[in-house]
């Protein structure tokens, strides 16, 4: 039988199209990787974006970020085996965090909504809020019809700046954090506030003379965010929210900062 000789030429090419597949084989491999692992950066690093001031989620205590969504990020950094790190910022600076890589989770009561959902991953919802409307206790408001044309205090980025944005005539004044929103409705520089329930009913308590109205003007549910290409994180971040769910470690971080009769 005749059998080919070997063509050195051949050969030379055969092994440089073979090395460029292998070559090409990896950097897809590791892109994916990069892409789908559980943290961006450094695994064992869990990096946690929020704005600490909007009690009890994130709040500040001794110089230390704490409160229930600092509990829950640890709770899943546990179960991803990862260390938790926190970096405080502006809220409206969680979302381009998020993107650019500087974060791996944004933890801050942050509404799901369909604007955010477009540029961000979220996790299962963990807790259920409405937006409420500050006034002054002798106020000549009394739903939401009245801010038509009034002054409303928000802070920059949230939900309630969305909504207070809608209201035909208002001038919406924003403000960095939810703290300095109730103040200015104190000194009377602003003729109401629209502000999560939870941080309005534990700040106003600082300030004498301001009251929630009790109709509230919108549901929404907090929940993490993520990158929107990191689906290997949700799932596991939605587990571990499911978990907490089942077997009352949830509740019990409700308890913790909320009390008994919640
Ligand atoms: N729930 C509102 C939103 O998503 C307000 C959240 C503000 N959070 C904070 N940590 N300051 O827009």
């Amino acid at each position: 039988m005749h059998k080919p000789k070997p063509n050195p030429v051949r050969i030379i090419k055969n092994l440089i199209i073979l090395t460029g597949c292998v070559a090409a084989f990896f950097w897809m491999f590791f892109d994916i990787l990069k892409r789908e692992t559980v943290v961006s950066h450094d695994a064992s690093v869990l990096v946690m974006g929020t704005n600490a001031t909007f009690k009890p989620f994130e709040y500040k205590e001794g110089g230390q970020v704490v409160g229930f969504d600092v509990d829950l990020a640890r709770e899943i950094a546990k179960e991803l085996g990862a260390e938790l790190k926190i970096e405080d910022m502006s809220f409206d600076g969680l979302l381009p965090a998020l993107e650019g890589g500087r974060i791996d989770i944004a933890v801050a009561g942050m509404s799901v909504t369909e604007e955010r959902a477009k540029n961000a991953l979220f996790s299962e919802p963990y807790y259920q809020a409405t937006q409420r409307i500050i006034v002054p206790e002798d106020s000549k408001i009394f739903n939401k019809s009245g801010l038509i044309g009034k002054k409303i205090g928000v802070q920059l980025g949230t939900t309630g700046d969305i909504l207070a944005s809608e209201i035909k005539g208002a001038k919406v004044i924003q403000f960095p954090a939810a703290p300095n929103v109730l103040r200015e409705l104190a000194s009377g520089r602003v003729d109401a506030v629209i502000l999560d329930d939870a941080p309005a009913t534990q700040y106003i308590t600082a300030f004498t003379g301001l009251k929630v109205l009790s109709l509230p003007i919108g549901n929404e549910s907090y929940a993490i965010a993520m990158k929107k290409s990191n689906h290997t994180l949700k799932e596991k971040i939605d587990q571990t929210i499911n978990h907490m769910k089942e077997d009352g470690r949830m509740d019990a971080l409700l308890r913790k900062y909320f009390g008994e009769n919640r």
